[in-house]
């Protein structure tokens, strides 16, 4: 049961913390960054925006606590030992950097919610009231890809000694950065596809075409660098020679649907890219109705964010199997 609890609280932990990531970093390179100057600024961003930051941050505070206390209560059979785990463990003090990571971005959404707030009170005028869209991407982003990459101190990608264990940890932060991106992009990315075919605004609709056009831009290298840091994680976790424990062990058949779900999203990602992308395009050139393509985009899209949702579940118990490599 309280390795469920864990399980539990590690999916709620990534979820929440690539998403932050991912998004804060997709709103800040591929939403209404370079739209046309006819394009009015927007007068503040949407508050969806400011709420899918600062809940994203605050349940990954909840999430590595209850994280710490799953744990502690694994490794001792009662909670009250979550201070010696703290201080004691690798996992805690892990545990705890990405908690204050996490509590600094909620600040940073929180100072960005009453600037706003003072910014129309005051009525400064539409520049003041766009700037704060830039000063709360970049720093949660980067708060955000710090807590990603910390990742890799507390799962097994710090197993090992010897040089080849700093290629591993090497690879594993690659690999959660990536995920990252792909994955934190998915949910602002469906948000602004229901918004767009429930407005029916060629602004709204622009907006989709220009954020997959930008995720595209980057989406090959960050799928090709997922499968390359995957696979160096496979070879140091499985163990060379090891391949059928590939199917004769839990975490290897965990390792496999994972994949399998990677395959049914890079599907779904390449038909983002090579079809509804140009197709939205070019109904915006010709003026003419995207209903259709939204309503397609919507639906694959959705589907997108589900399958990377179960991703991040498999990843969940993944980590809390033994790796063939270690027995
Ligand atoms: C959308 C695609 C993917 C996402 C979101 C993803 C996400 C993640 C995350 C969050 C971890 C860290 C787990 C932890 O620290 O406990 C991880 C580890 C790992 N990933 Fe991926 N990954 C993806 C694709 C792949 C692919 C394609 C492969 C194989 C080729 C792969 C192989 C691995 C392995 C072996 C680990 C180490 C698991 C462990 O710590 O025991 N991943 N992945």
């Amino acid at each position: 049961m309280i390795e469920w609890a864990l399980r539990g609280a590690r999916l709620l932990q990534f979820a929440s913390t690539l998403v932050l990531f991912g998004s804060a970093l997709f709103l800040l390179y591929g939403y209404r960054s370079g739209a046309p100057a006819a394009a009015p600024p927007p007068e503040r961003e949407p508050s969806w925006i400011q709420a899918l930051l600062l809940w994203t941050s605050l349940v990954g505070v909840a999430s590595a606590i209850a994280w710490l206390l799953s744990e502690s209560m694994l490794l001792t059979d009662t909670w009250t030992s979550w201070r010696d785990v703290l201080i004691g463990t690798q996992l805690g003090m892990v545990l705890a950097l990405r908690a204050g990571l996490l509590a600094l971005a909620a600040l940073v959404c929180v100072g960005s919610r009453l600037r706003s707030r003072l910014s129309r009170g005051l009525s400064m005028g539409s520049s003041l009231a766009s700037r704060p869209a830039r000063s709360l991407y970049a720093p949660v982003s980067i708060l955000g890809g710090l807590s990603v990459a910390s990742f890799a101190w507390s799962g097994h990608g710090s197993i090992g000694s010897g040089s080849g264990s700093q290629v591993h940890l090497a690879a594993d932060v690659l690999h959660l950065l990536t995920a990252g991106t792909w994955i934190g992009a998915l949910l602002p990315m469906s948000v602004l596809s229901v918004q767009a075919l429930r407005s029916r605004s060629p602004t709204e609709a622009a907006d989709v075409a220009r954020g997959l056009a930008r995720f595209s831009f980057f989406g090959a290298a960050v799928v090709l660098i997922l499968i390359l840091s995957g696979l160096v994680n496979s070879g140091f976790l499985i163990g060379a020679g090891r391949w059928r424990a590939l199917f004769a062990t839990g975490y290897g058949i965990a390792l496999l649907v994972k994949v399998a779900l990677f395959g049914l999203m890079l599907i779904l990602a390449s038909r983002h890219r090579y079809r509804t992308t140009p197709a939205l395009q070019r109904v915006l050139a010709e003026r003419s109705d995207g209903a259709a393509i939204l309503r397609q985009l919507r639906a694959t899209i959705i589907a997108e964010t589900v399958l990377a949702f179960l991703v991040l579940a498999d990843v969940a118990v993944l980590g809390t199997l033994e790796p063939p490599a270690a027995s």
